[in-house]
């Protein structure tokens, strides 16, 4: 009889799909796997799609599983949280929330209180199975726990554990955010391109590549980006003369600046929810 964990999804849109096609693709059993919605049609074609177990009945899918993954809204969060209280009280899984802005605290009052609970922050290109998230679990979760959930969100890309739970808006405004700087960078490059006389699609290609290119080269070479940047400057070539343009520009400064909104904008919305529950 296999010993691997049950896992159970409340809330089965775009994230619980994403990590529920990554942890097939990583092996894990279809018959472990739990989701809960609202929707039956939905759920069917979910069933169909994956081999899953689904149910409308949040509770009877919480009441299944060693870890409950909590993949709904985080406006709908308190009323799901509250719902399956009683049963995850007396069956005590591991708690996992993907959902932005609500603290650990905010989510263990409204599941009942002294579980473990990992808060998780993901990123839109899990569902592309190439995230990042940050995690941070609180003191209850055991090691065993931390591997399970690790394994998860790694069968959808990165998973990087933060030690204090504030650091997770530094994360969010680095991964969390992070795709649609390197989106902005993309448009502006492939604009640049096009004025050139480069047609549009063709533009479009080389920009992707270009940067998928460096994020390879970057994730498996031994240098750090500095000196990458620097084996591709030659003296008085090309690449010296446009990073000339972007370092005299002031980019470093506007990046941190970009970075430091996106930060504080983390820290507000967070505010804002706990206010509003
Ligand atoms: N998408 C991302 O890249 C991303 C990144 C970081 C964090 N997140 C977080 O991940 C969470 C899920 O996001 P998502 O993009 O997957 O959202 P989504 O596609 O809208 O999925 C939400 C799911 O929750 C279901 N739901 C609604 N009310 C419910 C209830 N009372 N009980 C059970 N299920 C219920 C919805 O069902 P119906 O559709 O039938 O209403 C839907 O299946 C959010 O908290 C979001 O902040 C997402």
């Amino acid at each position: 009889m296999s010993t691997s964990p049950t896992i159970s999804f409340i809330g089965a849109g775009n994230m619980a799909s994403a990590i529920i096609g990554g942890m097939l693709d990583n092996g894990f059993q279809a018959d472990k796997i739990w989701v809960s919605a609202p929707d039956d049609n939905h759920l069917q074609s979910i069933r169909k799609r994956f081999g899953i177990s689904v149910t409308t009945d949040n509770r009877y899918c919480a009441q299944q599983a060693d870890m409950v993954v909590l993949a709904v809204k985080p406006q709908v969060m308190a009323e799901v949280c509250q719902d399956i209280a009683p049963v995850v009280q007396n069956t005590r899984p591991l708690m996992v929330s993907i959902a932005a802005g609500l603290t650990a605290d905010t989510l263990d009052e409204w599941l009942g209180g002294g579980l473990p609970l990992v808060r998780v922050m993901p990123n839109t290109p899990s569902l592309v199975g190439k995230g990042a998230a940050g995690l941070y679990a609180n003191s209850q979760v055991k090691d065993k726990q931390k591997k399970m959930v690790q394994a998860v969100f790694e069968s959808i890309g990165s998973a990087l554990w933060v030690e204090d739970e504030n650091l997770l808006h530094a994360v969010t405004a680095l991964s969390g955010s992070g795709p649609a700087y390197f989106f902005l960078m993309l448009e502006a490059l492939e604009s640049a391109a096009t004025e050139a006389g480069i047609a549009p699609e063709t533009a479009r290609e080389l920009a992707i590549q270009t940067m998928a290119g460096a994020a390879e080269m970057a994730g498996r070479s031994e240098h750090d980006p500095a000196q990458l940047k620097r084996n591709v400057m030659s003296p008085g070539g090309t690449t010296e003369q446009a990073i000339h343009t972007f370092e005299d520009g002031g980019l470093r400064e506007l990046v941190k600046k970009a970075y430091g909104a996106a930060f504080k904008r983390s820290q507000e919305m967070s505010k804002e929810l706990a206010k509003k529950q």
